[in-house]
């Protein structure tokens, strides 16, 4: 037997544990251990196996970088068969996360036991996979059919307590020793004579599931899909449990997995998997860089953007001072918070009692001298690099040394802001995506001078807030920002080329984008691009430039907030209806500039508006502004809702080909002119070499 599993007799119960670290995958090491174990169980003296495991968690699944690599026995399906047909009651005891092929482990034992802070799920859909040991045969067989549906198409954990509820754990053990409890539960089970529980007995009458259930399930699910195809796949897989016998179902699973495990939609979203992790990972620190604690926050500034922030450190129990130039801002900012906190109360998602209990942990003041023993601060107020100075120094005056001073700007010079202080080494960007307490986004902006600490701090507070981290050099706009110029600007040009607004972001949203340029401009305000706009010099004299966002600005159609912009909006349901007025209006002022309109096809809509977005984060990793290409994606995938079944724009420039991007640009920009479409000098140099992002950033190291 390999170290990774282990066995041993404590009081005739066969203890099996598991230990691989870093999650306890389930390598080929520790599904031989398992098979060994649980064979040479049933001819020694043990009554009963429990099946446990060291270290942060019980088994977190399969091993994800095995994916896509020739299969090694033994397979889990035979491991999972070893445990289920044990003639001694198997029994999983289960702490931290039992997930994907780890809780299908523990479904195919007989019983399952769980300490109070464990937490159960089917996560595969989130990497474009589908439970493929049985998990879509068994829950449905135990939970029934919805909560299959929803647990498995969801990939969401379950706690315990809501574990037992739907009869996915039988027993809760108190207290936190898990092996002395599971072990008692073994022996009450041999002592009360326990059957041997298998979950594959267990059939579904099919005339418990209404007709059309699963049809009506596909197109709900199909319709938030963006490029993912597990969901359905998924539906098919319960489907089969209602109406297959048990080794029918297995068969069908097995077969709907390898479809998906060789498809690219998986592929990308597991390289999203590990693109994440790798985004916390700042090149040059050490994992043992010290890091301040940080108990107490403060926001400067209560707006949306500041409320939001507040709410992510309440919601993980951290007191948060939040400051306003008077009472009154206070109380907008205050009761803005309270509104967000009720719409997740009112969709079940909190507890009325944990909401205010959230809401007490946000207090106001109006005076800097109150900041005196926060550990962080982060300043949300508008974009005006003046402003910020000021407040900064402000911050210098009256916070304690070591304190962390950060500015959520999406587009300033951190080391202005820095210059403000007399500490420029405790100050770098948080950069949060709108709305706060929802996107997944933090762009942390190390400034000339950030002390490694201060970053190291800034990454693991990001991760206690749920964010997921990416760091950004300073220049502007950072990474996501920056990147969208070009996409922005093409999104108009095509407008003006012969596209309405809808074709523009029906092929955008067909790709998998949450929402096309054009409609989100709407949702932005058309108004902050046409002022940011106004303060530049450097855009070219072209009438066709932002012609449309222009025009519109000066119609008063401001985008949603004043009901239309590019689109006209329903004044209660904010629907986006088409606007026959805007679109007579392109042709006109197409006409008016002399610009012949003509039939674009979807293909071009996509190149327009992706390649350049593209090209500019090949100037980004030359400049040294991302670490890595991985880390681009990351900032789309979680900041810009880029589909994650298609890896973020560089997994899916790697996927086109970057000869193939590189030659299309140099067509554009013999078509509209080198001032739109000039290709980054790394594009071209990856083009002429034939390789992909991933092979360079792979270099760099
Ligand atoms: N395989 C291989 N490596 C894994 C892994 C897995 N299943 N799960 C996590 N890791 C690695 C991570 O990449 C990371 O590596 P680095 O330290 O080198 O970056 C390390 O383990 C720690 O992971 P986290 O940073 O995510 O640690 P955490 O404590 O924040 O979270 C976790 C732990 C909740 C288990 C989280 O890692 C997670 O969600 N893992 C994925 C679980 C999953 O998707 N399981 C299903 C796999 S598919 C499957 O099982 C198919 C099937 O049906 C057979």
């Amino acid at each position: 037997m390999s170290n990774a599993v282990s066995y041993e007799l404590v009081d005739n119960i066969g203890v099996i544990s598991v230990n691989n670290p870093p999650v306890n995958a389930l390598a080929q090491v520790v599904r031989e251990g398992i098979l060994n174990a649980v064979t040479a169980a049933q001819d020694d003296d043990c009554e009963a196996i429990v099946l446990r495991c060291e270290g942060r968690t019980f088994i977190a699944g399969a091993d994800i970088t095995k994916f896509g690599k020739p299969p090694m026995e033994p397979g889990l399906p035979l491991v999972l068969g070893a445990i289920e047909n044990s003639s001694k009651p198997v029994i999983a005891a289960i702490h931290g996360t039992a997930l994907g092929g780890g809780f299908e482990v523990s479904l195919a034992c007989h019983y399952r036991c769980a300490i109070a802070s464990a937490k159960v799920g089917l996560p595969e859909v989130k990497l474009g996979l589908l439970p493929g040991a049985g998990g879509t045969q068994r829950v449905p067989r135990i939970a029934g059919v919805k909560a299959a549906l929803d647990m498995i198409t969801s990939g969401n954990p379950i706690a315990a307590a809501k574990a037992h509820d739907m009869g996915l754990v039988d027993m809760i053990i108190e207290g936190e020793d898990l092996q002395a409890g599971a072990i008692e539960y073994a022996k009450s089970l041999v002592a009360s004579g326990a059957p041997l529980k298998r979950i594959r007995d267990i059939t579904i009458d099919p005339a418990t599931v209404e007709a059309g259930y699963f049809d009506a399930a596909r197109k709900k699910l199909a319709r938030r899909a963006r490029g993912q195809i597990a969901q359905d796949k998924i539906v098919s897989c319960i489907e089969a449990a209602v109406n297959l016998p048990m080794d029918k179902g297995l068969e069908r699973e097995r077969e709907l997995f390898l479809e998906l495990v060789t498809s690219p939609e998986s592929a990308a979203m597991r390289h999203i998997f590990f693109a994440e992790r790798q985004a916390a990972k700042i090149k040059g620190l050490s994992k043992d860089t010290p890091v301040r604690a940080i108990n107490k926050v403060a926001i400067i500034g209560g707006g949306t953007m500041g409320g939001g922030i507040a709410m992510c450190f309440a919601n993980v129990d951290i007191p948060v001072l939040m400051l306003e130039i008077n009472d009154e801002a206070l109380q907008r900012g205050m009761d803005i918070i309270r509104k967000n906190y009720n719409i997740t109360v009112q969709k079940g998602k909190l507890d009325a009692n944990k909401m205010q209990d959230r809401i007490d942990l946000i207090t106001g003041t109006t005076d800097y001298a109150d900041l005196g023993e926060v550990d962080l601060v982060i300043e949300a107020v508008f974009e005006n690099l003046e402003l910020k100075k000021e407040i900064f120094a402000k911050l210098d005056a009256v916070c304690k040394p070591g304190a962390i001073l950060a500015s959520n700007t999406s587009y300033q010079d951190i080391d202005a802001i820095a210059e403000a202080t007399s500490r420029p080494q405790d100050v770098l960007g948080m950069h949060f995506f709108s709305p706060a307490n929802v996107m997944k986004l933090l762009e942390v902006v190390r400034g000339e001078k950030t002390a490694d600490d201060v970053l190291a701090t800034s990454m693991k507070i990001g991760k206690k807030i749920g964010k997921v981290c990416a760091l950004s050099r300073v220049c502007y706009g950072f990474i996501g920002n920056r990147m969208l110029g070009g996409y922005g600007r093409e999104a108009q040009m095509l407008l003006m080329d012969g596209c309405t607004p809808v074709q523009v972001d029906s092929v955008l949203e067909g790709f998998g984008m949450a929402m096309g340029p054009l409609a989100m401009g709407d949702l932005a305000g058309l108004d902050v691009g046409y002022k940011a706009r106004q303060a530049r010099t450097d855009l070219p004299d072209d009438p066709k430039l932002y012609r449309m966002g222009t025009l519109l600005v000066e119609m008063g159609r401001h985008g949603q907030k004043t009901g239309s912009g590019f689109y006209k909006y329903d004044p209660d349901t904010r629907k986006r209806m088409s606007d026959p007025e805007v679109e007579a209006m392109i042709k006109e002022e197409a006409a008016k500039i002399g610009v012949e309109q003509r039939d674009i096809s979807s293909d071009e809509i996509l190149e327009r508006c992706f390649y350049p977005l593209i090209n500019e984060a090949a100037r980004i990793l030359e400049e040294g502004i991302a670490q890595r290409p991985s880390d681009i994606d990351v900032v789309y995938v979680y900041g810009y809702a880029f589909p994650a079944a298609k890896g973020g724009p560089m997994h899916y420039a790697d996927h086109v080909g970057l000869k193939n991007i590189y030659d299309k640009i140099c067509e554009f920009r013999d078509r509209y002119g080198e001032q739109y479409w000039k290709p980054a000098p790394l594009l071209k140099r990856l083009a002429e070499e034939g390789k992909t992002f991933a092979q360079w950033g792979a270099e760099q190291g």
